[in-house]
């Protein structure tokens, strides 16, 4: 028996669907609830796709993992594979510690030597909070007294993760490249958004008392996201949105493998071994034709790929689901674990 905690919308859509399909025994828990170990002493697993902007998962999630695993249950996903997770500061010492091709990344702790730097360097430079997704607190920083303003408020009254005016360009910027009734929909929500926070907004805590820069990789117009599930490969290919930088969140999309770079896939399957994780996302810009790392999550918006690249990097051909490969290596390593034990 595993336990899935359900999450409209995640990856437990398809798992609750896959357990029906082939008859596993599973129960539905709520990790929130007092009691959640008691719950799953007669579980072999715990599957739970939590979200970074959920600010009571982020309270807790990995300390209920890591306890679990402990008692030897598993867990998707499991402490390698998400204590870095929305958490670019946690990636880019990692990263440095495996002498990966990350793109050159400062963090400080300290205003006046953050200062001391922005005097010493050349702009632009790009500046992110260590948490955040679809690029919503990503920036360009093009001068030092721009990067000192944002040095002072980091070391000041700091930064909110959510910012309503922000998805508000967001929603503007969907509106006017698909012009349909949908987006029209989605820029209305966001109009009322400026005066009814999100739950998220309002919880989670005001990031300050650190500064991350990055070095600017110039002339991207996409960024690649390689995601590692076991011994496959998914990518994609995200198009920068107009007049800006940023790819993540753009809602421009390839799937086309022949328009991955090769050397993408290798770096995430190198890596993905390096880190023993069950489920990698990296995202990547060629940077004088070599992929270097941006930023890394086990979490992410999925849909259905063309195929998957194989360990060997022979593309296997066929439509499939990145959650269905999840809870597969999740219920065979159950299985394995099992007969070990017989053993
Ligand atoms: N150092 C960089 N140089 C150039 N472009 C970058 C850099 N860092 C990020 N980007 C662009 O900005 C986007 C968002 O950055 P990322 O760090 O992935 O933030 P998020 O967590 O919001 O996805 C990326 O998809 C990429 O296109
Ligand atoms: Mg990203």
């Amino acid at each position: 028996m595993i336990a899935i905690h359900p999450r409209p919308g995640s990856f437990s859509d398809r798992w609750i669907q896959y357990c029906e399909e082939h008859t596993v025994p599973y129960k539905l828990v709520n990790c929130y609830d007092n009691d959640i170990i008691d719950q799953l002493r007669e579980c072999k697993g715990l599957m739970w796709h939590w979200a970074h902007h959920d600010h009571k998962a982020v309270l807790f999630a990995r300390q209920l993992t890591y306890s679990l695993e402990q008692a030897g249950i598993k867990v998707f996903p499991d402490s390698r594979t998400c204590w870095h997770f929305d958490d670019k500061v946690g990636q880019k010492y990692l990263l440095e510690s495996l002498a990966t091709p990350l793109v050159k990344t400062f963090v400080f702790y300290e205003k006046n030597t953050a200062l001391e730097w922005s005097r010493s360097v050349r702009y632009p430079v790009v500046n992110k909070l260590r948490g955040g997704a679809g690029s919503e607190n990503v920036k360009l920083v093009n001068s030092q007294s721009e990067a000192s303003r944002i040095i002072r408020r980091a070391f000041g009254k700091g930064y909110k993760q959510k910012r309503r005016r922000y998805f508000l360009r967001e929603r503007l910027w969907q509106f006017r490249r698909d012009r349909n009734f949908r987006s029209f929909l989605n820029l209305s929500k966001g109009l009322a958004r400026l005066v009814i926070p999100t739950e998220s907004e309002k919880q989670l805590p005001r990031e300050k008392n650190y500064v991350y820069f990055q070095e600017f990789i110039p002339g991207s117009s996409f960024d690649i996201r390689v995601v590692v599930v076991g011994k496959r490969a998914f990518a994609l290919k995200r198009g920068v949105r107009e007049g800006d930088f940023r790819a993540s969140g753009s809602g421009v999309k390839e799937y086309d493998p022949a328009r991955i770079p090769i050397e993408c896939v290798k770096t995430a399957f190198y890596l993905t071994t390096k880190l023993g994780g069950q489920s990698l996302a990296f995202d990547m810009i060629m940077c004088d034709n070599n992929a270097s790392i941006i930023e890394m999550s086990y979490a992410f918006v999925t849909t259905t790929f063309p195929g998957f690249w194989d360990e060997k990097l022979e593309w296997i051909s066929g439509e499939c689901r990145v959650e269905d490969f999840v809870i597969k290596d999740f219920l065979n390593e159950i299985k394995e674990k099992a007969c070990d034990a017989q053993k």
